[in-house]
């Protein structure tokens, strides 16, 4: 598996839900739990409101990789799955109430590989190509056109990522053109023969994918020269502003982000950073995406945490040569990642998606937002029925993965004020092992609304939050919880349903001070007006 193949240092990488309930009001309190509530104390700050939250945050990744484009998303024409112009509808159904804000396409290492010339064109005449990369022979079938096509279909910013590897600086000059412009170009008139009259928008283009590995295996010193030169021919055409992005760290590769900002940041938008979490940090041994135990989600949780620290040292480095915060931090891959299950195919990173990961989800998305002074873009890896994923389909059958509901949640984040708060909660340990028990994000939204996202780690005690709200004084609450009875719970084709969202009920407001009851292990979005 290319995972393993590379040689850079792979130890390095180390209800309609809403119900309204006044805040006057006492509600309910039914808890399962017998373990003592662990107390903690949660102010969020209105009255010092920060910068937006880059909807971007919440974007997605669709790598030509096992079962995400062809069969996850695209399944043709003819396909007896209902589909608008070869797009499956019920996937297309599905994160459209996602409101995916950007999608990176087409990969991820086979970026490097791609050229965009074999995906253009009458289908049957597209050339098959072995995915390098992944196993298997490419069709071809989703190519420039259908990308950009179900961009259109979401709503969501092209992000098309450039072969850098394997390909030439005219090859990525020309693909631009091809898409971007409205000139009476053999190469734009080409793309009105093939059936598209108006060029589109690409707001994000990269220069290449992990340069440092599967992208070229290079030293920062000679990506950043490479960078500059690709850079260069990266053109704007017909209104259409590109924002270029750099090739970044991954994980703790501090020195790759040292010399790319020394060097070429002001050739650069954005620098991207790919951080996966593992539960046991080890790629020749992940773990199990659906067998583990305390053990396990406790450290998959602290793992996760880690980017962090991750974020806050790139960060750093970045306001060296970028105090202004010009150039964003892009974390274009981010995500679980585990041992294929048993008779699985190893290359095509297909994984079950548990309780566990929609607190992953939370916990990252929370941090994304708190560094969203200099994090502009997150991709979560990807998008369907790879790592990750929001979606897992079989053959006509879909289902919704708990990661699915976080980001359906969280989704008022999108494009709203970072809120800061501060959090006084206990740790939760195990042997030891500790990690803060809760963790916690707001905003706010064009619209005046408070939304708070809270994660309780603990998978045994509830929490007990007294909530202030300096600042403001909103008169109602509501909420959702996303929550299970077990560590491992997931959604499958038999009982899709699992795992799903619910009203959030669970508190009370006495003098002026709200009391939230979180289940252990779960992930909560409150609503304040
Ligand atoms: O997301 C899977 C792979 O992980 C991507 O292709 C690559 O960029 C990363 O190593």
């Amino acid at each position: 598996m290319m995972k393993l193949l590379r040689t850079i240092s792979e130890s390095r990488r180390a209800a309609a839900l809403s119900a309204v309930c006044l805040l006057t009001l006492q509600a309910t309190t039914t808890r399962a739990q017998t373990a003592e509530p662990f107390r903690a104390e949660l102010t969020v700050r209105a009255d010092q409101p920060r910068g937006t939250i880059d909807r971007n945050i919440y974007g997605h990744f669709a790598e030509h990789l096992g079962r995400l484009i062809y069969e996850g998303l695209w399944v043709g024409e003819n396909s007896p799955i209902p589909n608008t112009r070869g797009i499956r509808n019920d996937v297309l159904a599905a994160l459209k109430q996602l409101r995916v804000p950007v999608l990176r396409w087409p990969g991820g290492c086979f970026a490097d590989e791609y050229h965009w010339r074999d995906g253009i064109g009458p289908r049957g005449q597209r050339p098959r190509r072995p995915n390098a990369s992944w196993g298997g022979v490419d069709t071809n079938a989703f190519g420039t056109h259908e990308f950009l096509e179900l961009c259109e279909m979401l709503g969501a910013d092209a992000y098309v990522n450039g072969n850098l590897g394997s390909g030439t600086p005219q090859e990525m000059m020309e693909w631009i053109e091809y898409m971007t412009s409205d000139s009476d170009s053999t190469l734009a008139d080409l793309r009105r023969r093939n059936g598209r009259e108006k060029p589109w928008k690409v707001p994000f283009f990269a220069v290449g994918n992990e340069s440092w590995g599967c992208g070229g295996e290079m030293r920062p010193e000679h990506y950043a020269d490479e960078y500059r030169r690709y850079a260069t021919f990266i053109k704007d055409y017909s209104g259409n502003h590109v924002r270029k992005l750099a090739v970044g760290p991954h994980d703790d590769y501090y020195d790759w982000t040292e010399v790319l900002m020394s060097q070429a940041a002001k050739q650069m938008q954005g620098l991207s950073l790919h951080y996966y979490t593992l539960p046991t940090g080890d790629w020749g041994k992940k773990g199990s995406a659906t067998e583990f135990g305390e053990k396990e989600w406790h450290a998959t949780l602290a793992r996760t945490l880690g980017i962090d620290e991750i974020i806050a040292k790139n960060s750093a480095i970045m306001d060296k040569y970028d105090p202004q915060k010009r150039v964003g931090l892009m974390v274009d891959e981010w995500g679980t990642w585990y041992d294929p299950a048993p008779g699985r195919d190893m290359g095509a990173l297909y994984q079950q998606n548990s309780l566990r990961d929609a607190v992953v989800a939370g916990l990252n998305l929370n941090i994304f937002n708190n560094h969203s002074d200099r994090v502009k873009m997150a991709n979560i890896a990807q998008m369907v029925n790879v790592l990750q994923a929001m979606i897992l389909t079989d053959g006509p059958r879909m289902l919704l993965t708990p990661t699915y509901h976080v980001f359906e949640m969280y989704k008022v984040h999108q494009g709203a004020t970072l809120i800061p708060i501060e959090l006084a909660a206990p740790e939760y340990k195990l042997g030891e092992a500790s990690v803060p028990a809760l963790n916690a994000s707001a905003s706010r939204d064009a619209s005046g609304a408070l939304h708070l996202s809270v994660v309780n780690l603990d998978p045994n005690r509830a929490a007990q939050v007294s909530l202030k709200i300096n600042g403001a004084a909103p008169a109602r609450l509501t909420g959702r919880v996303l929550t299970a009875q077990a560590m491992n719970a997931t959604n499958t084709f038999e009982r899709p349903d699992a795992v799903k969202p619910a009203a959030f009920t669970d508190f009370k407001t006495q003098g002026g001070v709200t009391t939230l009851n979180l289940p252990p292990k779960s992930v909560v979005v409150l609503e304040l007006r």
